[in-house]
């Protein structure tokens, strides 16, 4: 790391602020003499975190950005990301202007981040701690996307007394949440917080820079409350998507909202409109739902082939559904199943009505659509030596009361049911998208 020393003293000017500094993370890169700084990341956990910052972004991936402002927030209908990286916080200021400032400081650092940039312009002043931590120099923008949202807590607090004059745009939804559910043993402090940050990109580091320099801006106004590290994406949001597997080893997102879908559709299911309850403030955003669920892994992988099929309601290989078919042909729910297949239960339909794919169906929860946006997680062993993994579940939708609640409400008599538990959950507003002449993120709640 010495060799950041020599970066400030070759330009002479290494103790004077200002002179010398507004090094972005690309012409960082392009100063001679750092062919040899390495980060000295790798060997965690199996990714390829280890690279050196004179080797420049080498794949397309890695240059990838999405644009950070727009109607909506990035990060709901971006193609999902393989990696995943969430926090929620709690504010420790008492101050509305304070928390005004953090949203301004919060959004211009996504910003620089979401293009590739370093959180602030790098400080070569060797007397002063660096304005950005620095783990992802060398590493490209990475399709780095960052969402904000609020939860109830910011608006109200547990004794239903007004925060930051707020309490009367509390939103229905964040103020009833989601009920009590079948299968679960919920750690409150591992739900629930008064800001979210959502960081999805290509790498791991780049998720985790973002979220370490986020956290550092927040200092003296708000502190992390739980954090969530989700690798390999379950889900597919875009139909250029190849549909990825969870850790049962069935495809994940083959029927899930996509970007492709006509705009009515999305505005019905996904994106709050300006007529909904909590008022145009919201408009443009949606909600975020998430649900921590343990997978019993070790006694899935014993079930036999065809329960396993049975349960989720489509072949493990392809995807299709088992009333037939390729992976998008929709499925029969009607279809009588073939006499002697292992796949057909009691029913003796192809497709048993209290498989997984029956029971969240559409057709089968009157129209009710999501946007499913989840991720794997693998948090070593539990105090029985089985893998401690599942799935961080997120769905996206417009009303939680409608779109979400009552479809995981049905998954108390869904077969899948048996084989997981739910640790964790919240519900939170999405903000609507930072537009050209916003100043900050979440800007109309304050207006
Ligand atoms: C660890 C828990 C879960 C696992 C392993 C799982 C797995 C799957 C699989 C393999 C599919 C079929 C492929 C597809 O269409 O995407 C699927 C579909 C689906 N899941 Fe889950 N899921 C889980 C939890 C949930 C939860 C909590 C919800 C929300 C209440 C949910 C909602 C859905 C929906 C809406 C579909 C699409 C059904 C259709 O349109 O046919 N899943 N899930």
């Amino acid at each position: 790391m010495t060799q950041h020393h020599e970066t400030a003293e070759n330009n002479g000017n290494a103790d004077h602020e200002g002179t010398k500094e507004g090094l972005s993370r690309r012409q960082f890169l392009g100063l001679a003499g750092l062919g040899a700084l390495t980060l000295g990341l790798g060997g965690g956990g199996g990714f390829a975190l280890g690279r050196h910052a004179g080797d420049g972004i080498d794949s397309d991936v890695m240059k990838k950005t999405y644009e950070f402002r727009g109607e909506h927030q990035q990060g709901i209908i971006t193609p999902a990301q393989q990696q995943m990286h969430t926090a929620a916080f709690d504010l420790t200021t008492t101050n509305r202007d304070t928390l005004i400032e953090l949203l301004q400081d919060w959004t211009l650092a996504a910003e620089r981040l979401t293009h590739g940039e370093l959180v602030k312009d790098y400080t070569t002043t060797l007397t002063k701690a660096p304005a950005d931590t620095g783990e992802s120099m060398g590493l490209g923008p990475a399709g780095l996307t960052i969402t904000f949202g609020v939860g109830k807590t910011l608006f109200i607090d547990d004794e239903g007394r007004d925060r930051f004059g707020l309490g009367d745009k509390l939103p229905v939804a964040l103020r009833d949440g989601i009920p009590p559910m079948a299968a679960e043993k919920l750690d409150p402090k591992r739900g629930g917080g008064d800001l979210i940050i959502q960081a999805c990109s290509e790498d791991p580091m780049v998720n985790l820079h973002a979220l370490h320099n986020l956290t550092r801006i927040a200092f003296g106004r708000a502190t992390m409350r739980w954090t969530q590290l989700g690798y390999g994406r379950t889900s597919s949001t875009s139909k250029s998507q190849e549909t990825p597997r969870n850790l049962f080893g069935f495809k994940d997102g083959t029927s899930n909202i996509k970007a492709e879908d006509s705009q009515s559709e999305l505005d019905k299911h996904l994106w709050i409109q300006a007529g909904d309850d909590q008022g145009s403030w919201a408009a443009g955003g949606s909600y975020m739902c998430v649900r921590k669920i343990k997978m019993m892994m070790e006694v899935w992988d014993e079930l036999v082939l065809a329960e396993q099929e049975q349960i989720i309601g489509r072949d493990k290989i392809h995807g299709a559904p088992l009333s037939g078919g390729e992976e998008f042909t929709n499925p029969d729910f009607a279809k009588e199943g073939q006499q002697g297949n292992p796949t057909v239960g009691s029913s003796g339909l192809a497709i048993a009505p209290d498989s997984h794919v029956a029971m969240m169906n559409p057709n089968n929860n009157s129209g009710r659509r999501m946007l499913r946006r989840g991720y794997n997680y693998l948090e070593g062993v539990d105090y029985l030596g089985r893998l401690d993994a599942g799935l961080f579940f997120i769905a996206y939708v417009r009303n939680p009361a409608e779109g979400f609640i009552p479809v995981l409400a049905k998954m108390k008599s869904d077969q899948l049911t048996e084989y997981l538990q739910h640790l964790a959950s919240g519900v939170y507003l999405m903000f609507p998208g930072v537009k050209e002449t916003d100043t900050y993120v979440g800007q109309k709640l304050f207006e």
